[in-house]
């Protein structure tokens, strides 16, 4: 979604604000801009293309404070007209991140008072605020101050005034913003990763929190207008984990990182002989020991992580387990139970629905929370009381791969610390799950062994429209999860059934046209779902199959087989989301789409 940079140095911040912009373009976005202040006015700078037309654009421009931005589209189509920043009697001007919900009503008063709106967008009333409050005698701090008592909605912004060259103010609430601290020169990012170049040292700005920053310093106060102290913290991403390096996408280098992703959330398990509910915060024990059932809330990938935990939570621990998405549930009347668990699954902590899912579970009386999440700074981990970090390293690609099998990993664990909370998990069951998950990331290294015979496979896709996945039990949201990596990067129709659904309605569709991609474990389902195969063979359909050792499916007309290695028990679902992920990939590669960054498609989904 939308990423913001801002630096105020004694050199041309130019470069470091489009390089920051080039960071943040894997969020998703459909123009860029950025504007310099040079002591007495502003130079604006938009682009609809990538950043890279940006930097040709704005060759000749040169300053020492300026603000940058990519916008993803929400009100108003993308065009250089909408693009950030906006600006108001050239004076002010200003990046968002958010929403505004009462522009309208904004827009209309000022349009009363004499401002002229120049784009469609929610962001430009907060520009005509400031302006108002400044033109008014008040400092460009106090103006902002004043603007945001007016705001409804979500918004992480920075701002700049053209007869203020020495100060950047700049706020959040309800989008992330950092601020980077330098030598004699500071910055703000919506991401830690645009800073990298410049700085680590990072101060994360809390909900309500307004900053004005100098080269010499920065002064932060928080939502009551008292100036504050944060931490300063040193960040912990590296260079390389942001870098392309070796591979060709970030997805294809993150589908690779995955023995090692798992290996880093495992590791405080891996290295001990028994697990402690403690992994998930202090209070973990004494509100384990009060749950009664499960509410798992996420979006899109998450959510598909959370529908196979459902599974693992109500077979291994016993416990009730429900999974909602995130953007249903905040709007849907629900009963809630005061002993409920409320497990949130997101990768960028951000994600709108999700964070006002958890609010919602909050306001209806649900009291015990827990994030399982990638960013550890991230407003999902805040405001949850017990958390575990996927440790995947900052996934770039906007289709999630690592994310999603760390997060399995971590469910696994949650699942049995629940299980053995419950006296549901004998001591040998214990060890022989700890050398399961101990071995998972050579396990996944086998399976990514497959890669040329996928690349393979997936000239079969090239000049197909539709896909149907199929899967049974533990491993239908894999299918679904299959399902979504090919039509997110591919623009492939597809659509993901539980096995024995078929005959009720899907079959319809199958003829030689639709490949029916099914994930074959050696499980207690594999008699049935084989039978689901032959109805699919018998109309002429062409199968796909990714088939653990003795299965015994066989290869012939029309039957495509990938041999996977030996069955992981609970563990499945991970090893066989690999090669849909490759497949996914591969079939894209054929297509000739933008892998890393789909048409309309964001990396964090902070808007509703
Ligand atoms: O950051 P989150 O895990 O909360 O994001 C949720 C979804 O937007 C995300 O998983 C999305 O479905 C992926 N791009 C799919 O690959």
């Amino acid at each position: 979604m939308c990423g913001i940079v801002g630096a105020i140095a004694s050199r041309n911040v130019v470069p470091i604000l489009l390089e920051g912009l080039k960071r943040l373009e894997y969020r998703g976005y459909d123009s860029a801009g950025l504007v310099i202040g040079n002591g007495q006015s502003l130079e604006r700078v938009r682009s609809t293309g990538r950043v890279a037309d940006l930097v040709e654009k704005s060759a000749q421009t040169q300053g020492q404070i300026g603000i940058a931005h990519t916008r993803w589209a929400t009100h108003g189509v993308p065009s250089e007209r909408n693009a950030h920043p906006h600006m108001s009697r050239d004076q002010i001007a200003i990046v968002h991140n958010g929403i505004i919900e009462n522009y309208e009503e904004l827009r209309a008063s000022l349009t009363a008072a004499g401002y002229e709106f120049s784009s469609d967008t929610d962001t430009e009333v907060i520009a005509h605020l400031v302006h108002s409050h400044y033109a008014r005698g008040n400092t460009l701090l106090a103006a902002t101050q004043a603007t945001l008592t007016e705001l409804v909605g979500a918004y992480a912004i920075g701002v700049i005034a053209a007869d203020n060259p020495d100060q950047l103010i700049c706020a959040r609430r309800g989008s992330p913003l950092l601020l980077g601290i330098g030598e004699n020169e500071h910055f703000i990012a919506s991401d830690m990763s645009a800073l990298l170049p410049v700085t680590r040292r990072v101060i994360y700005l809390e909900e309500g929190d307004v900053a004005e920053l100098s080269r010499k310093g920065c002064r932060i106060f928080d939502e009551t207008g008292t100036e504050t102290q944060r931490p300063v913290q040193l960040s912990e991403l590296s260079n390389e984990s942001v870098e392309l390096g070796q591979y060709r996408h970030y997805m294809q280098k993150e589908i690779h990182e995955q023995p090692q992703a798992l290996a880093n959330t495992l590791e405080s398990v891996c290295n001990s002989q028994s697990l402690i509910p403690g992994i998930f915060g202090a209070d973990a024990h004494s509100i384990f020991a009060q749950v009664e059932s499960i509410l798992i809330l996420a979006c899109g990938t998450s959510n598909h992580a959370g529908q196979v935990a459902r599974y693992w939570i109500e077979e291994i621990a016993g416990i009730p387990c429900n999974v909602e998405i995130a953007s249903e549930y905040r709007y849907r009347t629900s009963v809630a139970n005061p002993k409920t668990l409320v497990v949130t699954i997101s990768q960028s902590g951000e994600t709108a629905d999700t964070l006002a899912a958890l609010n919602h579970a909050k306001n209806i009386g649900h009291e015990f929370s827990l994030a399982i999440c990638n960013v550890p700074e991230s407003a999902i981990i805040r405001q949850s009381k017990l958390r575990l970090l996927t440790r995947a390293g900052p996934e770039i690609g906007v289709a999630s791969t690592k994310a999603f099998t760390t997060q399995l990993a971590a469910l696994f664990l949650l699942t049995l610390v629940l299980a053995k909370q419950r006296g549901k998990l004998a001591p040998e069951l214990e060890s022989q799950y700890l050398h399961e998950l101990r071995h998972l990331p050579v396990a996944v290294q086998k399976v990514l062994a497959l890669e040329p015979l996928i690349a393979d496979m997936a000239r079969h896709f090239a000049d197909k429209h539709h896909a149907l996945f199929l899967g049974r039990g533990l491993h239908f949201p894999i299918a679904m999860e299959g399902a979504l990596k090919l039509k997110e990067i591919s623009y492939i129709h597809a659509e993901a059934y539980p096995a024995g659904e078929l005959k009720h309605g899907p079959l319809a569709l199958v003829d030689k046209d639709m490949p029916v991609i099914s994930v074959a474990p050696n499980d207690a389902l594999l008699e049935k779902l084989k039978s689901n195969l032959q109805e699919v063979r018998a109309r002429g359909g062409e199968l796909y199959v990714f088939a653990d050792a003795n299965t015994h499916i066989r290869e012939g007309d029309g039957v495509h087989i990938m041999h996977m290695p030996e069955h992981a028990g609970y563990l499945s679902p991970i090893l066989h989301t690999i090669p849909l992920q490759l497949l996914a990939y591969y079939v894209a590669l054929q297509k000739g789409t933008d892998v890393d960054k789909p048409r309309n498609l964001a990396k964090s989904v902070t808007v509703e």
